[in-house]
This record gives C-alpha cells, sequence and structure tokens, in this order.
C-alpha cells in the first residue's frame, strides 16, 4: 500500500443522481488520472461532508452504493486505487477537531461558501462552517500532494494548505506535507435538455445510467429552435459522443429533419453507454461487491491514516 508516487486524493459527496453532464464534464477525467499511474491514488465518498445536506438514512445509504458502482461501471479499477467511505476511518473527524483548535472563527469565515450563505441569509450549521477543515483533515492525513477538483473547489485547497502550515508552526513539527491542486482541465459545459447547463437542479438532465427507453424519452424531449437549419441543441449532445467530421455531413444530409436527427443521436448515446450501463446493471445485483471493495479500502486508508495520527498526537502531547 505504501509506495513511493505522490499521493492522489479525491473526494466525491454522494449527493446527486448522475447525468452525463457529470460524467463527461468530471467523471472521465477523474477516472483518467488515477489511470494514468503516476500517483497513488485514494479516492473516498464523502459521506460526512454530505452529512450537512442530506439528512435521511436510507437516501445516505443508496446514494453511497450507487456511487461506488457508478465509477466501478465507468471503468475506475478497485485494485490500483483505495475507495474507501470517510466514515469508516474515524481519523477524519478526529483530525479535523484538532484543526478546529488551532483555527480562528474570522479566517472561516472568509470561505465563499461561507459568505454565500451569509449573503442569502442562510442559517448555517456549524458542520457548513467547519466543512474546509473536515477537507483539510481528508487530505492532509494522507500526504496528498495532488487534489484534482473542479475550480469552485480551488479555496479550500488553499484552507488545507493554510491549515498544514498552521499546524507544523504551532507544533514545531514537519508532519503535514502541503498539497496542491490540480484544477481540471476546462472541459466544455454539457447542455441540457432545454439548452441551459445540466444539472441535476433544472430538471433538463440525461442520466448516466438511462436504459434505451429512457433515453428516448429524453433526446425527444430536447428543445429544437425551429429558427435554424441544425437543431444546436442536438448537436452539442451529440458531439459528446461522435467526431464533428463524422457528425457535420450527417447533419447537413438531414438538414432540417429535426426527428431523424434525434433518432440518430439516441442510437449513438446507447451505444457509447450501454457498456458502462450494462457494467452498473451487473453490479447493482450483487451489492456484497461494493460492500467488500468498502471493507479493503478502510483497511487500507486506516493503515495510512493511523501511522499519521500517531504522529499528531505524539505532536501536540496527548500520546
Ligand atoms: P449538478 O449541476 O447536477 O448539481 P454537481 O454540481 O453535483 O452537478 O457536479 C458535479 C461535477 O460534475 C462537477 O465537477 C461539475 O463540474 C460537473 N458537471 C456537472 N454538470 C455539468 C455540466 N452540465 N457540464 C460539465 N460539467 C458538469
Ligand atoms: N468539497 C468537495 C466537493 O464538493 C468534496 C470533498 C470533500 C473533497 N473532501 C475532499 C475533494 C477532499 C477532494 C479532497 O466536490
Amino acid at each position: 500500500m505504501f509506495n513511493s508516487k505522490p499521493v492522489l486524493i479525491s473526494g466525491i459527496k454522494p449527493t446527486g443522481d448522475l447525468h452525463i453532464g457529470n460524467y463527461f464534464g468530471a467523471m472521465r477525467q477523474q477516472v483518467d488520472l488515477f489511470r494514468s499511474g503516476k500517483y497513488q491514488c485514494l479516492i473516498f465518498v464523502a459521506d460526512y461532508h454530505a452529512l450537512n445536506t442530506m439528512q435521511d438514512a436510507e437516501e445516505m445509504r443508496r446514494r453511497t452504493r450507487e456511487l461506488v458502482m457508478a465509477y466501478l461501471a465507468i471503468g475506475l479499477d478497485p485494485n490500483e486505487v483505495i475507495l474507501f467511505k470517510q466514515s469508516d476511518v474515524p481519523a477524519h473527524t478526529e483530525l479535523c477537531w484538532i484543526f478546529d483548535t488551532i483555527t480562528t472563527m474570522p479566517y472561516l469565515m472568509r470561505a465563499h461558501a461561507f459568505k454565500d450563505a451569509e449573503a442569502k441569509n442562510k442559517e448555517i450549521s456549524v458542520g457548513t462552517f467547519n466543512y474546509p477543515l473536515l477537507m483539510a483533515a481528508d487530505i492532509l492525513l494522507y500526504d496528498a500532494k495532488i487534489v484534482p477538483v473542479g475550480q469552485d473547489q480551488k479555496q479550500h485547497i488553499e484552507y488545507a494548505r493554510d491549515t498544514a502550515e498552521k499546524f507544523n508552526r504551532t507544533f514545531k513539527s514537519e508532519i503535514f506535507t502541503l498539497p496542491e491542486s490540480y484544477i481540471m482541465p476546462d472541459v466544455a459545459i454539457v447542455p441540457g435538455t432545454d439548452g441551459q447547463k445540466m444539472s441535476k437542479s433544472y430538471g433538463n438532465v440525461i442520466p448516466l445510467f438511462a436504459s434505451h427507453e429512457e433515453l428516448t424519452a429524453c433526446v425527444m424531449g430536447i428543445v429544437t429552435d425551429s429558427s435554424g437549419d441544425r437543431p444546436e441543441n442536438v448537436y452539442q449532445i451529440h458531439k459528446l459522443v461522435r467526431s464533428a467530421d463524422e457528425l457535420d455531413p450527417l447533419y447537413e444530409e438531414h438538414r432540417g429533419k429535426y426527428k431523424v436527427l434525434k433518432e440518430l443521436l439516441i442510437e449513438d448515446l446507447d451505444h457509447y453507454l450501454a457498456p458502462m450501463r450494462a457494467k452498473y446493471e451487473e453490479l447493482k445485483k450483487d451489492p456484497s461487491i461494493m460492500d467488500d471493495i468498502l471493507a479493503k479500502g478502510k483497511t487500507a486508508a486506516r493503515a495510512m491514516s493511523e501511522a499519521k495520527m500517531e504522529q499528531v498526537r505524539t505532536a501536540i502531547g496527548v500520546a
């Protein structure tokens, strides 16, 4: 488990029904990174982070399992990464508490997420306020060097760096390594069936594991603009699964025939997604596969984090 490659860590909240926007916009690039062989990879379900907004036990269990199945279905190899649940490794919350004691309130009040909530007059929970420190613990426990995230998470990585420095300074130690964010290359925004950004909050998604029937319903529902020759909303989604070189002549040949073009999109999408969907359906039949993978991940993550916690406890004088 311990090797000399730099550690890469990625945490994912189990909060959404996955759609093709998530896949083409983030998940595919993540899995490519995991597979690159350049890093020792840890990936975990950030269930304690999700608890801030998802407070239903059945939903938590179901979505956690679905997230693990989804990553396996899109090609994550559980033998090459350590895949675990945040809540299975108590060191995350333990270290978060230690960080609480060296962090000031004004510093955490500068977080974008906190400021946004304040601006909207939302009553913010202590857990949400503290979100950056739990995330710092997630990262620093494993000496992670690389943290692949979207632009919106960049500030959280800075919090982790600052917290590592603060701890090292306060306890005159060199225990924590400073992580770096790896901002995933800007990928095109995937449009939804109404032409806006595809998002679970807009009800305009094409589910990643949709059946042929569901795909048909979604694609037939794509809003088309009757003024142009090319139905742009159809074309932009089509481009994700087939090259423009191949598509352009087809769209030229079927100019103005939106139904035909939508039918072509259904078949191409189905062809592209079918192997992942089949894997997902296969995994669904046997939840013990996910349980076994998470159990293995838990053992490995606990071993790594315990080694770090022993140093931490010694440095702060509780051991
Ligand atoms: P949603 O907008 O459905 O709530 P999330 O915010 O949970 O999606 O997104 C999770 C990840 O998927 C993010 O990294 C985000 O960048 C990516 N993503 C979501 N929707 C799209 C989209 N329409 N196009 C490109 N990437 C997307
Ligand atoms: N905050 C991240 C998000 O919303 C999820 C996350 C939690 C995370 N802990 C992490 C990501 C540690 C990377 C590393 O997407």
